[in-house]
């Protein structure tokens, strides 16, 4: 990350009515007037419309609608998560990029994209990353808790991604174990991976996808899938969400590092929207129905069949096909 650059682009958005002179920016930032004018010829390149007058300087009118580290950076509140980001302008896939340089990059380092080529979900299958219009993202931890816990961060995920977007008044829900659903529709999921011996994590990359500004999807996905912009009807700002999104994954992530997991939990269960519901189980190709009853301290799904026999679940090899409300016929 360029530091001058970045600095360029704090001070053109924090004064938005006014130009700002070449000759403040050059004070400011120790570089001489030619350099500046070099950056802004680079920012412009990168799609920002930058006006120049004259005797008065620089005035930003338009950033780019891409989420480019600069966009992001220059109002990020967080001590960590976030505070370094690797950007590819397309990648196989942000996971694997993270495994690869985890252990060379500090703790909450994100690697971004526009592009997945061969994004990765959950259980071996592909997740549809086109360009420019998502949200793929990984998030590299040293957490310095049992390897027991680790599942945690992926309910923390979810609880980010999801008040995140309460923040932007839209209201999504959490299907059970994950998956962030807008109007009966996945918009977001989350694949945790994990490097760990068997008492301590050597690192954690928490994967997180969401599709925000899709027009439309593929025909095998449009009836399981959607976009917020699809569901809402409006353009989303990108850079926005993920800078809510890292500030309330930090604070939950720093929840988790103080032990207060059974506190997560809590906030997580009041979330689901499967418990007290009728639900099907898909449990390596066995079928179970029943009701959702709780969620256990490690998250399980615990349902009680009709003859009263419960069973829990974990979400490994485990998928929610359906839940509906009592007496409902599913
Ligand atoms: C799921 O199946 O619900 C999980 C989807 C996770 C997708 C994200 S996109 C960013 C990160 N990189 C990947 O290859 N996958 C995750």
């Amino acid at each position: 990350m360029n530091k001058i650059r970045l600095e360029i682009v704090k001070l053109l958005h924090q004064n938005p009515d006014s130009f700002v002179s070449g000759q403040e920016l050059s004070d400011k930032l120790g570089v001489s007037r030619t350099t500046i004018s070099n950056y802004i010829k680079d920012l412009r390149h990168k799609g920002y419309k930058i006006k120049s007058k004259t005797n008065k300087g620089y005035k930003l009118l338009k950033s780019p609608d891409m989420i480019i580290p600069e966009e992001i950076l220059w109002k990020l509140s967080t001590e960590k998560i976030g505070k370094n980001i690797k950007f590819y302008n397309e990648i196989d896939s942000t996971n694997e990029k993270a495994k690869e340089i985890a252990g060379k990059v500090p703790g909450g380092t994100v690697i971004l994209t526009e592009k997945q080529k061969k994004g990765k979900g959950r259980r071996g299958r592909e997740w549809y990353s086109p360009a420019g219009s998502g949200l793929w993202f990984s998030i590299i931890l040293y957490p310095d808790f049992q390897p027991d816990k680790a599942p945690m961060l992926t309910v923390l995920a979810a609880l980010s991604v999801e008040e995140s977007l309460d923040d932007m008044n839209i209201a999504t829900d959490i299907k059970w174990p994950n998956d962030i659903i807008l109007n009966n529709k996945k918009i977001a999921g989350i694949l945790s991976e994990l490097n760990a011996e068997i008492d301590q994590i050597n690192y954690a990359v928490v994967g997180i996808g969401i599709n925000v500004n899709q027009d439309s999807f593929p025909q095998n996905l449009k009836d399981i899938a959607s976009s917020l912009k699809i569901e809402t009807g409006k353009n989303i700002d990108r850079v926005n969400l993920l800078n809510n999104i890292f500030y309330s994954f930090e604070r939950y992530y720093k929840m988790l590092l103080s032990d207060k997991e059974e506190e997560l939990l809590k906030i997580w269960k009041n979330k689901l929207k499967c418990l007290n519901k009728r639900v099907v189980i898909d449990s390596n190709g066995k079928i179970y129905r029943g009701k959702a009853v709780d969620v256990s301290l490690k998250g399980e799904l615990v349902i009680k069949d009709e003859k009263g026999k419960e069973h829990s679940f974990w979400t490994g090899d485990t998928s929610l096909k359906e839940w509906c409300e009592e007496g409902e016929k599913i």
